[in-house]
Protein backbone atom coordinates (compact mmCIF):
# COMPACT_ATOMS: atom_id res chain seq x y z
CA UNK A 1 0.00 0.00 0.00
CA UNK A 2 0.89 3.44 -0.71
CA UNK A 3 3.08 4.95 2.36
CA UNK A 4 3.66 8.43 2.37
CA UNK A 5 6.72 8.15 4.59
CA UNK A 6 8.67 5.94 2.00
CA UNK A 7 7.71 8.69 -1.20
CA UNK A 8 10.94 9.18 -1.81
CA UNK A 9 11.28 5.33 -2.59
CA UNK A 10 11.80 4.89 -6.41
CA UNK A 11 12.67 2.41 -9.17
CA UNK A 12 14.80 3.43 -11.88
CA UNK A 13 13.93 1.13 -14.77
CA UNK A 14 16.37 0.87 -17.50
CA UNK A 15 15.20 0.66 -21.30
CA UNK A 16 16.23 -1.60 -23.46
CA UNK A 17 16.29 -4.45 -21.13
CA UNK A 18 15.10 -8.11 -21.60
CA UNK A 19 14.89 -10.39 -25.07
CA UNK A 20 16.93 -9.51 -27.68
CA UNK A 21 15.45 -10.52 -31.12
CA UNK A 22 17.93 -13.64 -31.13
CA UNK A 23 16.51 -15.14 -28.47
CA UNK A 24 13.09 -14.57 -29.18
CA UNK A 25 13.64 -16.07 -32.77
CA UNK A 26 15.13 -18.95 -30.88
CA UNK A 27 12.72 -19.28 -27.85
CA UNK A 28 9.87 -19.16 -30.83
CA UNK A 29 12.20 -21.44 -33.21
CA UNK A 30 11.41 -24.10 -30.24
CA UNK A 31 8.09 -23.73 -29.88
CA UNK A 32 7.50 -23.93 -33.39
CA UNK A 33 9.28 -26.87 -34.05
CA UNK A 34 6.97 -28.81 -30.55
CA UNK A 35 4.43 -27.91 -33.03
CA UNK A 36 5.09 -28.98 -36.18
CA UNK A 37 6.83 -32.03 -35.26
CA UNK A 38 5.49 -32.65 -31.87
CA UNK A 39 7.19 -34.07 -28.86
CA UNK A 40 10.11 -34.41 -28.02
CA UNK A 41 11.86 -32.06 -29.54
CA UNK A 42 15.68 -31.91 -28.50
CA UNK A 43 17.75 -28.96 -27.90
CA UNK A 44 21.41 -28.82 -27.48
CA UNK A 45 22.65 -27.06 -24.70
CA UNK A 46 19.97 -24.32 -23.32
CA UNK A 47 18.28 -22.57 -25.93
CA UNK A 48 18.85 -19.57 -24.29
CA UNK A 49 21.10 -18.92 -20.36
CA UNK A 50 17.56 -19.04 -18.58
CA UNK A 51 16.21 -21.21 -16.13
CA UNK A 52 12.72 -19.98 -16.47
CA UNK A 53 12.89 -20.09 -20.16
CA UNK A 54 14.52 -23.41 -20.32
CA UNK A 55 12.01 -24.66 -17.01
CA UNK A 56 9.44 -23.58 -19.75
CA UNK A 57 9.95 -25.52 -22.68
CA UNK A 58 10.96 -28.45 -20.87
CA UNK A 59 7.03 -28.96 -20.08
CA UNK A 60 6.02 -28.22 -23.33
CA UNK A 61 7.88 -31.49 -24.37
CA UNK A 62 11.88 -30.31 -25.11
CA UNK A 63 14.50 -32.41 -24.16
CA UNK A 64 17.95 -30.25 -23.11
CA UNK A 65 21.11 -32.67 -23.92
CA UNK A 66 24.65 -31.47 -23.92
CA UNK A 67 25.90 -33.25 -26.79
CA UNK A 68 23.66 -34.14 -30.12
CA UNK A 69 25.33 -38.19 -29.73
CA UNK A 70 22.55 -38.12 -26.90
CA UNK A 71 20.07 -38.05 -29.40
CA UNK A 72 17.87 -41.17 -30.89
CA UNK A 73 18.91 -41.23 -34.47
CA UNK A 74 16.41 -39.61 -36.84
CA UNK A 75 15.14 -36.89 -34.04
CA UNK A 76 14.34 -32.88 -34.62
CA UNK A 77 17.17 -31.17 -32.28
CA UNK A 78 17.23 -27.33 -32.19
CA UNK A 79 20.85 -26.02 -32.19
CA UNK A 80 21.09 -22.96 -29.85
CA UNK A 81 21.41 -19.28 -30.20
CA UNK A 82 24.97 -19.49 -28.96
CA UNK A 83 25.38 -21.54 -32.08
CA UNK A 84 27.87 -24.55 -33.22
CA UNK A 85 31.12 -25.38 -34.70
CA UNK A 86 31.12 -27.57 -37.22
CA UNK A 87 32.07 -30.50 -35.70
CA UNK A 88 28.53 -30.42 -33.91
CA UNK A 89 26.43 -30.03 -37.71
CA UNK A 90 28.53 -32.81 -38.75
CA UNK A 91 27.81 -35.48 -35.46
CA UNK A 92 23.93 -34.03 -36.14
CA UNK A 93 24.05 -35.04 -39.79
CA UNK A 94 26.00 -38.70 -38.76
CA UNK A 95 23.09 -39.50 -36.37
CA UNK A 96 20.55 -38.49 -39.41
CA UNK A 97 19.05 -35.67 -37.25
CA UNK A 98 16.79 -33.21 -38.55
CA UNK A 99 18.89 -29.73 -37.68
CA UNK A 100 16.96 -26.72 -36.49
CA UNK A 101 19.81 -23.94 -36.46
CA UNK A 102 18.19 -21.23 -34.31
CA UNK A 103 22.52 -19.36 -33.85
CA UNK A 104 21.43 -15.85 -33.76
CA UNK A 105 22.20 -14.15 -37.06
CA UNK A 106 24.35 -11.63 -35.01
CA UNK A 107 26.83 -14.96 -33.99
CA UNK A 108 26.67 -16.47 -37.38
CA UNK A 109 27.98 -13.06 -38.51
CA UNK A 110 31.09 -13.67 -36.28
CA UNK A 111 31.45 -17.16 -37.40
CA UNK A 112 31.41 -15.87 -41.31
CA UNK A 113 34.29 -13.40 -40.00
CA UNK A 114 36.42 -16.22 -38.38
CA UNK A 115 36.29 -18.30 -41.58
CA UNK A 116 36.95 -15.34 -44.04
CA UNK A 117 40.21 -14.60 -41.70
CA UNK A 118 41.37 -17.76 -41.34
CA UNK A 119 41.23 -18.67 -44.81
CA UNK A 120 43.38 -15.10 -45.03
CA UNK A 121 45.73 -16.90 -43.32
CA UNK A 122 45.17 -14.33 -40.40
CA UNK A 123 45.65 -15.84 -36.56
CA UNK A 124 42.24 -14.75 -34.96
CA UNK A 125 42.42 -13.37 -31.39
CA UNK A 126 39.23 -14.31 -30.50
CA UNK A 127 38.02 -11.77 -27.53
CA UNK A 128 35.87 -14.02 -25.06
CA UNK A 129 35.37 -16.06 -21.89
CA UNK A 130 37.42 -19.82 -22.44
CA UNK A 131 34.11 -22.62 -22.28
CA UNK A 132 31.48 -20.57 -23.00
CA UNK A 133 29.34 -21.93 -26.15
CA UNK A 134 29.54 -19.13 -28.35
CA UNK A 135 32.94 -18.98 -28.02
CA UNK A 136 33.43 -23.09 -28.66
CA UNK A 137 31.39 -22.58 -31.58
CA UNK A 138 33.49 -19.45 -33.17
CA UNK A 139 36.40 -21.09 -32.08
CA UNK A 140 35.51 -24.33 -33.94
CA UNK A 141 35.35 -22.67 -37.15
CA UNK A 142 39.03 -22.02 -37.73
CA UNK A 143 40.59 -24.20 -34.87
CA UNK A 144 43.88 -23.95 -35.82
CA UNK A 145 43.76 -19.53 -36.41
CA UNK A 146 41.91 -18.37 -33.22
CA UNK A 147 43.48 -17.95 -29.70
CA UNK A 148 41.10 -17.06 -27.15
CA UNK A 149 41.87 -13.98 -24.83
CA UNK A 150 39.86 -14.46 -21.74
CA UNK A 151 40.55 -10.79 -20.12
CA UNK A 152 42.86 -7.45 -20.58
CA UNK A 153 45.44 -9.25 -18.48
CA UNK A 154 45.98 -12.15 -21.15
CA UNK A 155 46.39 -9.06 -23.51
CA UNK A 156 49.74 -8.65 -21.87
CA UNK A 157 50.94 -12.18 -22.41
CA UNK A 158 48.96 -14.12 -25.50
CA UNK A 159 51.80 -15.21 -27.86
CA UNK A 160 51.07 -14.54 -32.04
CA UNK A 161 53.58 -16.05 -34.73
CA UNK A 162 53.14 -13.45 -37.26
CA UNK A 163 52.34 -9.80 -35.97
CA UNK A 164 51.28 -8.30 -39.15
CA UNK A 165 48.51 -10.72 -39.64
CA UNK A 166 46.55 -10.62 -36.31
CA UNK A 167 42.72 -9.86 -36.29
CA UNK A 168 40.93 -9.58 -33.57
CA UNK A 169 36.88 -11.10 -33.16
CA UNK A 170 35.22 -10.49 -29.69
CA UNK A 171 32.19 -13.27 -28.05
CA UNK A 172 28.54 -10.86 -28.62
CA UNK A 173 28.05 -10.37 -25.19
CA UNK A 174 30.97 -8.90 -23.77
CA UNK A 175 31.51 -5.91 -21.25
CA UNK A 176 31.97 -3.03 -24.23
CA UNK A 177 34.75 -1.32 -22.07
CA UNK A 178 36.47 -4.26 -21.14
CA UNK A 179 36.78 -5.37 -24.79
CA UNK A 180 38.28 -1.91 -25.50
CA UNK A 181 40.50 -2.23 -23.02
CA UNK A 182 41.78 -5.91 -23.96
CA UNK A 183 42.32 -4.27 -27.26
CA UNK A 184 44.05 -1.11 -26.65
CA UNK A 185 46.85 -3.83 -24.97
CA UNK A 186 46.69 -5.79 -27.64
CA UNK A 187 47.32 -2.73 -30.51
CA UNK A 188 50.16 -1.76 -27.85
CA UNK A 189 51.89 -5.44 -28.66
CA UNK A 190 51.07 -5.77 -32.45
CA UNK A 191 50.41 -2.66 -33.72
CA UNK A 192 49.10 -4.06 -36.84
CA UNK A 193 46.38 -5.59 -35.57
CA UNK A 194 42.97 -5.32 -37.49
CA UNK A 195 39.63 -4.48 -36.56
CA UNK A 196 36.70 -6.82 -37.22
CA UNK A 197 34.83 -5.57 -40.37
CA UNK A 198 31.93 -4.54 -37.48
CA UNK A 199 31.17 -4.57 -34.37
CA UNK A 200 31.07 -8.34 -33.08
CA UNK A 201 29.38 -7.56 -29.96
CA UNK A 202 26.05 -7.23 -30.27
CA UNK A 203 23.13 -4.27 -30.67
CA UNK A 204 21.13 -5.85 -27.45
CA UNK A 205 24.51 -6.32 -25.37
CA UNK A 206 25.62 -2.40 -25.71
CA UNK A 207 22.11 -1.07 -25.59
CA UNK A 208 21.66 -2.68 -22.08
CA UNK A 209 25.17 -1.41 -20.76
CA UNK A 210 24.14 2.42 -22.34
CA UNK A 211 20.92 2.05 -20.23
CA UNK A 212 22.32 0.58 -16.91
CA UNK A 213 25.33 3.20 -17.10
CA UNK A 214 22.69 5.75 -17.18
CA UNK A 215 20.11 4.26 -14.40
CA UNK A 216 23.55 3.29 -11.96
CA UNK A 217 24.39 6.93 -11.68
CA UNK A 218 21.39 7.24 -9.62
CA UNK A 219 21.04 3.85 -7.71
CA UNK A 220 22.07 2.99 -4.91
CA UNK A 221 21.36 -0.64 -5.57
CA UNK A 222 20.94 -1.91 -8.99
CA UNK A 223 18.70 -5.31 -9.46
CA UNK A 224 19.06 -7.08 -12.22
CA UNK A 225 17.29 -10.23 -13.62
CA UNK A 226 19.10 -13.13 -15.59
CA UNK A 227 20.81 -16.76 -14.63
CA UNK A 228 24.25 -16.98 -13.35
CA UNK A 229 25.68 -18.76 -16.48
CA UNK A 230 24.37 -15.42 -18.58
CA UNK A 231 27.46 -14.01 -19.95
CA UNK A 232 25.24 -10.45 -20.53
CA UNK A 233 23.32 -10.60 -17.65
CA UNK A 234 26.68 -10.83 -15.67
CA UNK A 235 28.10 -8.31 -17.33
CA UNK A 236 25.06 -6.26 -16.70
CA UNK A 237 25.73 -6.41 -12.49
CA UNK A 238 29.48 -5.79 -13.34
CA UNK A 239 28.67 -2.26 -15.08
CA UNK A 240 26.22 -1.38 -12.43
CA UNK A 241 29.04 -0.85 -10.42
CA UNK A 242 31.53 0.42 -12.37
CA UNK A 243 29.13 3.03 -13.22
CA UNK A 244 28.31 4.30 -9.41
CA UNK A 245 25.68 1.71 -7.96
CA UNK A 246 26.64 1.31 -4.72
CA UNK A 247 25.51 -2.46 -5.27
CA UNK A 248 24.39 -4.43 -7.79
CA UNK A 249 22.75 -7.67 -7.90
CA UNK A 250 22.20 -10.78 -9.94
CA UNK A 251 18.67 -12.85 -9.45
CA UNK A 252 16.66 -15.31 -11.48
CA UNK A 253 13.19 -14.58 -9.75
CA UNK A 254 12.00 -12.19 -7.19
CA UNK A 255 11.73 -14.33 -4.10
CA UNK A 256 16.05 -14.39 -4.27
CA UNK A 257 15.54 -10.29 -3.75
CA UNK A 258 16.46 -10.03 -0.30
CA UNK A 259 15.25 -7.64 2.52
CA UNK A 260 18.40 -6.44 3.37
CA UNK A 261 19.29 -5.31 0.10
CA UNK A 262 16.80 -2.32 0.83
CA UNK A 263 18.28 -1.51 3.84
CA UNK A 264 18.97 2.57 3.69
CA UNK A 265 17.78 2.41 -0.46
CA UNK A 266 15.72 4.59 -1.70
CA UNK A 267 16.77 4.61 -5.60
CA UNK A 268 16.60 0.62 -7.36
CA UNK A 269 17.63 0.55 -10.51
CA UNK A 270 15.78 -2.85 -12.39
CA UNK A 271 17.13 -4.58 -15.98
CA UNK A 272 17.26 -7.35 -17.07
CA UNK A 273 19.59 -9.45 -19.41
CA UNK A 274 18.63 -10.41 -23.23
CA UNK A 275 17.79 -14.02 -22.14
CA UNK A 276 14.99 -12.68 -19.41
CA UNK A 277 11.50 -13.24 -20.86
CA UNK A 278 9.40 -9.77 -19.55
CA UNK A 279 7.13 -11.44 -16.82
CA UNK A 280 10.26 -12.14 -13.75
CA UNK A 281 11.27 -8.74 -14.64
CA UNK A 282 7.23 -7.28 -13.51
CA UNK A 283 7.28 -9.93 -10.72
CA UNK A 284 10.64 -8.06 -9.29
CA UNK A 285 8.50 -4.84 -9.77
CA UNK A 286 6.02 -6.32 -7.39
CA UNK A 287 7.95 -7.71 -4.74
CA UNK A 288 9.67 -3.81 -4.87
CA UNK A 289 5.94 -2.44 -4.10
CA UNK A 290 5.02 -4.40 -1.61
CA UNK A 291 8.67 -3.02 0.23
CA UNK A 292 7.63 0.61 -0.84
CA UNK A 293 9.00 0.98 -4.01
CA UNK A 294 5.89 1.60 -6.21
CA UNK A 295 7.13 4.39 -8.00
CA UNK A 296 8.76 3.43 -11.44
CA UNK A 297 10.37 5.49 -13.71
CA UNK A 298 11.28 4.01 -16.98
CA UNK A 299 15.02 5.29 -18.06
CA UNK A 300 15.02 4.62 -22.16
CA UNK A 301 18.33 5.21 -23.87
CA UNK A 302 17.81 3.10 -27.27
CA UNK A 303 14.49 2.30 -29.36
CA UNK A 304 15.22 -1.69 -30.32
CA UNK A 305 12.94 -2.78 -33.51
CA UNK A 306 15.15 -5.69 -34.82
CA UNK A 307 13.65 -8.95 -35.88
CA UNK A 308 14.73 -12.11 -37.48
CA UNK A 309 12.85 -14.36 -38.99
CA UNK A 310 12.53 -17.86 -37.81
CA UNK A 311 15.52 -20.71 -38.80
CA UNK A 312 15.39 -21.21 -42.89
CA UNK A 313 14.27 -24.97 -41.73
CA UNK A 314 11.43 -23.85 -40.21
CA UNK A 315 10.39 -21.66 -42.77
CA UNK A 316 10.54 -24.59 -45.18
CA UNK A 317 8.40 -26.98 -43.28
CA UNK A 318 5.76 -24.52 -42.40
CA UNK A 319 5.56 -23.11 -46.42
CA UNK A 320 5.53 -26.53 -47.26
CA UNK A 321 2.27 -27.75 -44.71
CA UNK A 322 0.25 -24.76 -47.01
FE1 LIG B 1 22.03 -12.36 -30.72
FE2 LIG B 1 23.01 -10.45 -29.22
FE3 LIG B 1 20.85 -11.65 -28.53
S1 LIG B 1 24.15 -11.96 -30.37
S2 LIG B 1 21.10 -13.71 -29.24
S3 LIG B 1 21.12 -10.40 -30.37
S4 LIG B 1 22.44 -11.02 -27.16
Amino acid sequence: QDNPVDGHKRVLLAAPRGYCAGVDRAVVAVEKALQRYGAPVYVRKQIVHNIHVVTELEAQGAIFVDEVDEIPEGSHVVFSAHGVSPMVVSAAEDRHLHAIDATCPLVTKVHREAVRFARDDFEILLIGHDGHEEVEGTAGEAPNHVTVVNSPAEADTVEVRDPSKVVWLSQTTLSVDETMETVNRLRTRFPELQDPPSDDICYATQNRQVAIKKVARDADLVIVVGSANSSNSVRLVEVAREYGAKAAYRVDYADEVRQEWLDGVSTVGVTSGASVPEVLVQEVLEALAEAGYGDVEEVRTAEEDLMFSLPKELRQDVAGQR
